[in-house]
C-alpha cells in the first residue's frame, strides 16, 4: 500500500492511478488525517501531493514532520516536495518569478531518481514558491531557470521528491520518476494486477454474502455495472439475479449485448423489464431538460423496485431480512464522497411494495477500490465482450437528453440509426481508444432545407459531439480527422432519410458541458 497525501489539488487522484499503473496499490488521504494515522496503515511508501497553497499562506495546509522521520520512504511533488524541503531544514523562498505550464529541467545529477532521463527534458510546473536550499543529507538533481533546486533525494533516508508533477501527461518521463522512486528507492515490489484483485473481490464478495444470501443487481448497459455484476456472479453464482430495464432509450445494439452476450459470456441470470412504452408514455410532452432527467428517473425507480420485489420475493417470504444491492461505485466516486475505502454503507431500503418493511439492504460495491482503467482490465480478465469493455459512457436517461425536444418513438429510431453510423466508423478508424465519448445529439424541433437528388428535403440536423478527456469534468473537442467526418457525414445523411445536415461541435468543457441537455 502506498498513501498518497492530497493537499487540495485536483492531482491526487491522478497520482494514485499513476502509482497503480506502475503496479503498486494505492489509496489517497486527506492531509487531515494524523501521520500515527497513516503509518499505522504500514505504507510501503507516501507521496505528498501538489496542493494550490503556498507553504508560508496562513493555514496554509502542513504536515508532522515526524512522517519523514519514521523510516518510511517519502516522495513529494511540487506542494509536497516544497513541504519536504520545509520539513526537514531546507529553505523555501518566494523567488517571485512564477513558473507555469511547460518548463524546461536541467539535470545536473541523475542519482537513482532521475537515472536514465534525458539531461534535458520538459516538464509540468505549477508553482509561485521555490526551493533555495535543500536540507542536509540530500543531493539536488536538477534545476530549472528560475528553480535553484528543482528535484533532490536523500537515498539512505530513502526520501526524494521533485518540483514539477510527474503524474501528468505532459511531464515527459514523469511515469519513469514515479517508478524510479516506487521500485528503486522505496523498494516497493510490482504486484498489483488485475489477476490479484479478481481473486481477492471474489473472495471477500464470499465473505459478505454468506453462505446463503442473495444479491441483486441493476445493470444498466455500462461497463462498471457489468464488471460489478460478473464478480459476484463469480463468487455467489445463481444466488445473483440481475436485473436490466429496458427503457427504450439505449443504443443500437446495447440491450441486446446485454440480454444476449453479457449472458453468454457470464451465465448470469438475467431478468428483463421491458418499459419502452411506459418510458415513452412517461415523457409524451415533456422537451424541458430538467423535467425529462426527473421524469425517467422517477419511473426508472419504480420499475427497478418492482421488478426487485418479484425477483426478491420467494427470498422474503422464506424469511430472509437481508438482501444484497450491487453497485458500480467506482473509487473516484468513494474519493468525493469523503468515504473511506472498505466501508459499506447499509441502507434501510425505501418502501417497495411486495417486499417486507423489515427487509434491510446491504450494499456491495466491488469496484470501490478501482479506476475506471482497472475496471475495463478487470472486466476483460473476466472474458467479457469488448463492445462492453470498452464501451464510451453514457448518461442514464440515455438517448433522452440526446433528443433536443420531445423525445418520440420516431425520433429515438432516427437519433439510433444516425449514432450506429458514427460509432461504426469511429472504431473503423480505431480511434474508440483516443476519444473520451463522442454523442450524437438530434435537433428534433430543428428543420433546414436541403437538396437531394431532385428534391427539396427539410429534415433534422444532428450534431456529433466527439470530445477528449480524463474524467468528464473537462473536456476539449476532439480534432477529427476530416476523412472521418466525412464518411460519417455521408453516410448519416445517405442512410437517415429525416437526417439531412450532419454539424461538428467545436466547445470545450467549460463553458461547454459535454451533452446537450
Ligand atoms: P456533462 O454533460 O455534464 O457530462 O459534461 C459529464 C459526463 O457525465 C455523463 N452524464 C451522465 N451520466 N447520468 C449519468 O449516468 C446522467 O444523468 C448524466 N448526464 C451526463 C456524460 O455522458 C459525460 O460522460
Amino acid at each position: 500500500l502506498v498513501l498518497v497525501v492530497d493537499f487540495g489539488a485536483q492531482y491526487a487522484q491522478l497520482i494514485a492511478r499513476r502509482v497503480r499503473e506502475a503496479r503498486v496499490y494505492s489509496e489517497i488521504v486527506p492531509h487531515t488525517v494524523p501521520v500515527e494515522e497513516m503509518l499505522a496503515r504500514r505504507p510501503k511508501a507516501i507521496i505528498l501531493s501538489g496542493g494550490p497553497s503556498s507553504v508560508y499562506a496562513d493555514g496554509a495546509p502542513g504536515i508532522d514532520t515526524g512522517v519523514f522521520t519514521a523510516g518510511v520512504p517519502v516522495f513529494g511533488m511540487c506542494y509536497g516536495f516544497q513541504l519536504m524541503a520545509q520539513g526537514l531544514g531546507g529553505e523555501v523562498s518566494p523567488t517571485g518569478a512564477r513558473e507555469y505550464g511547460r518548463t524546461g529541467v536541467r539535470v545536473s545529477e541523475h542519482g537513482t531518481l532521475l537515472s536514465d532521463v534525458p539531461a534535458e527534458h520538459r516538464v509540468w510546473m505549477s508553482h509561485g514558491d521555490s526551493v533555495t536550499a535543500a536540507p542536509e543529507g540530500f543531493t539536488v538533481l536538477a534545476s530549472t531557470d528560475v528553480t535553484p533546486v528543482a528535484a533532490f533525494e536523500d537515498v539512505s533516508r530513502r526520501l526524494a521528491g521533485v518540483q514539477w508533477h510527474p503524474e501528468v501527461l505532459h511531464t515527459e518521463h514523469g511515469q519513469g520518476v514515479l517508478e524510479h522512486f516506487l521500485h528503486e528507492i522505496a523498494g516497493c515490489r510490482p504486484t498489483w494486477t488485475m489477476v490479484n484483485i479478481v481473486e481477492e473481490q471474489v473472495e471477500a464478495i464470499r465473505a459478505q454474502v454468506g453462505e446463503t444470501g442473495r444479491a441483486i443487481c441493476g445493470l444498466s448497459g455500462g461497463v462498471d455495472s457489468a464488471v460489478a455484476a460478473a464478480l459476484v456472479q463469480r463468487a455467489i453464482g445463481d444466488r445473483l439475479t440481475c436485473v436490466f430495464v429496458d427503457h427504450g432509450l439505449l443504443r443500437k445494439g446495447e440491450a441486446e449485448q446485454v440480454e444476449r452476450d453479457f449472458v453468454a459470456a457470464t451465465g448470469v441470470s438475467l431478468h428483463v423489464v421491458d418499459a419502452q412504452r411506459r418510458f415513452l408514455d412517461a415523457l409524451a410532452g415533456v422537451s424541458d431538460p430538467e423535467e425529462k432527467r426527473k421524469t425517467i428517473g422517477r419511473e426508472f425507480i419504480r420499475v427497478f423496485e418492482a421488478a426487485e420485489a418479484e425477483v426478491l420475493g420467494d427470498a422474503a417470504e422464506a424469511g430472509e431480512k437481508v438482501a444484497f444491492l450491487v453497485q458500480g461505485t467506482l473509487y473516484p466516486d468513494v474519493v468525493e464522497s469523503g468515504g473511506g475505502a472498505g466501508t459499506h454503507n447499509i441502507k434501510s431500503h425505501h418502501n417497495v411494495g411486495g417486499l417486507p418493511d423489515d427487509l434491510e439492504f446491504e450494499l456491495v460495491e466491488p469496484l470501490r477500490t478501482l479506476f475506471k482503467d482497472e475496471v475495463r482490465l478487470v472486466g476483460e480478465q473476466l472474458g467479457l465482450p469488448a463492445e462492453i469493455v470498452w464501451r464510451h459512457p453514457f448518461p442514464g436517461p440515455g438517448l433522452g437528453i440526446r433528443i433536443i425536444g420531445e423525445v418520440t418513438a420516431d425520433r429515438l429510431a432516427i437519433l439510433r440509426e444516425a449514432d450506429a453510423i458514427a460509432r461504426e466508423e469511429l472504431t473503423a478508424a480505431g480511434l474508440d481508444r483516443d476519444i473520451w465519448q463522442m454523442p450524437v445529439v438530434l435537433l428534433a424541433d430543428v428543420r433546414s432545407v436541403g437538396v437531394q437528388g431532385d428534391g427539396r428535403t427539410y429534415g433534422h440536423p444532428v450534431v456529433l459531439r466527439p470530445v477528449t478527456s480524463e474524467d468528464a469534468m473537462t473536456a476539449d473537442w476532439a480534432r477529427l480527422p476530416y476523412e472521418v467526418m466525412e464518411r460519417i457525414s455521408t453516410r448519416i445523411t445517405n442512410e437517415v432519410a429525416e437526417v439531412n445536415r450532419v454539424t461538428v461541435d467545436i466547445t470545450s468543457k467549460p463553458p461547454g458541458t459535454i451533452e446537450w441537455e
